[in-house]
């Protein structure tokens, strides 16, 4: 029975992937300082075994990875507009931490490390979809810190043989969410303020433009990352392949919820990319991903998600 670490484990895509982990038989220990995680996520996860504690500690990244097959390291801040206002917290939990992850790895032999890059690397680059070709342009500290990270993978690969891949993901939507910061993923935020009855705010003019990847699309893009054989060392996109503005994401969730959603509009975000929409098909030539999920049905399942939560609260209070 293959042994996984989920760093990150307790967050949002960290916990979906514990779960398909353990659904498919597998072994799961997760690392987390539950710094944006909680435990709540792992709670209908009783086999998987936790240390709580912070990456940035390389004493507690070697117990993490201790005696493990696969580490998917998932853990960061993930946050642009936090990293802008806090790039030094941002740098030590998205750099530090995912260079202890690595030399911890190396030194233990672990078979792969699937690292989660991100599609803010490619920046403002001007040609749409953004493939894996295209130079880096980093225009946020969060950026730039995924990028350093996606680097050391590429170079642990060349220097000591460990094998790694690097997943871009880009924007990333589903249950489990956390909706309850500013620094929250668009969609969580959008969706709890039309159930909740509030007006939700764009920043800017709303026609910057997303690829909102359905989570059960990452875990599978994850787990074809993690063993398909012979692509150490490779870096590619997980996505959907598609993209919306946020005015138009909008009116579709105001459709899905029955209610009309005025915007609040405010200043565009400092850091901010216009638009991302990601090319697919090297992820799809190595390991054979395509999308399962559609965007609306990705949305419609989010929607129910929160909506049950909601009730659940509701009858707690
Ligand atoms: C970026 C990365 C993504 C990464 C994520 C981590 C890009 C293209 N994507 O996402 O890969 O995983 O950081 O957080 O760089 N917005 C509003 N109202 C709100 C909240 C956000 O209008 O209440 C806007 C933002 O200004 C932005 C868009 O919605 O234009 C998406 O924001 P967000 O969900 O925070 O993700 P990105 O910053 O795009």
């Amino acid at each position: 029975m293959s042994y996984y670490l989920v760093t990150g484990g307790a967050g949002f895509i960290g916990s979906h992937l514990a779960e398909e982990l353990i659904r498919r038989g597998s072994r799961v220990r997760v690392v987390d300082n539950l710094s944006t995680g909680k435990l709540a996520n792992l709670a209908h996860l009783p086999s998987v075994e936790f240390i709580e504690g912070d990456l940035a500690d390389l004493e507690v990244a070697r117990r993490a990875v201790k005696g493990v097959d696969y580490v998917l390291h998932q853990a960061a801040i993930p946050s642009v507009p936090r990293s802008v206002s806090d790039p030094i917290t941002s740098n030590r939990a998205n750099v530090d931490a995912t260079l202890n992850v690595l030399v911890a790895a190396r030194d233990e032999g672990v078979r792969r490390v699937v690292y989660a890059g991100s599609s803010s690397a490619y920046g403002n680059a001007p040609a749409l979809p953004k493939h894996e070709e295209m130079p880096a342009a980093p225009l946020s500290p969060y950026a730039l810190q995924k990028l350093v990270g996606e680097q050391y993978m590429a170079m642990f690969t060349r220097l000591y043989g460990l094998e790694t891949v690097t997943t871009r993901y880009f924007n990333v939507f589903g249950p489990r969410q956390d909706p309850s910061s500013p620094y929250s993923g668009v969609i969580s935020l959008f969706i709890s303020a039309l159930v909740d009855g509030r007006r939700p705010t764009i920043y800017g003019d709303g026609e910057q433009t997303r690829d909102f990847t359905y989570v059960a699309n990452v875990v599978d893009g994850v787990l074809r990352a993690c063993h398909t054989p012979g692509i150490g060392g490779e870096m590619f996109n997980v996505a959907t392949g598609g993209r919306i503005s946020l005015n138009r994401l909008l009116q579709v969730l105001g459709d899905l919820v029955g209610r009309r959603a005025e915007a609040i509009y405010e200043d565009e975000r400092p850091g901010d990319v216009r638009d991302s929409q990601a090319d697919i098909e090297k992820a799809q030539r190595l390991t054979g991903y395509v999308p399962t999920v559609s965007f609306e049905e990705g949305l419609a399942r989010t929607l129910a998600w929160y909506r049950d939560q909601q009730k659940i609260g509701n009858a707690a209070r």
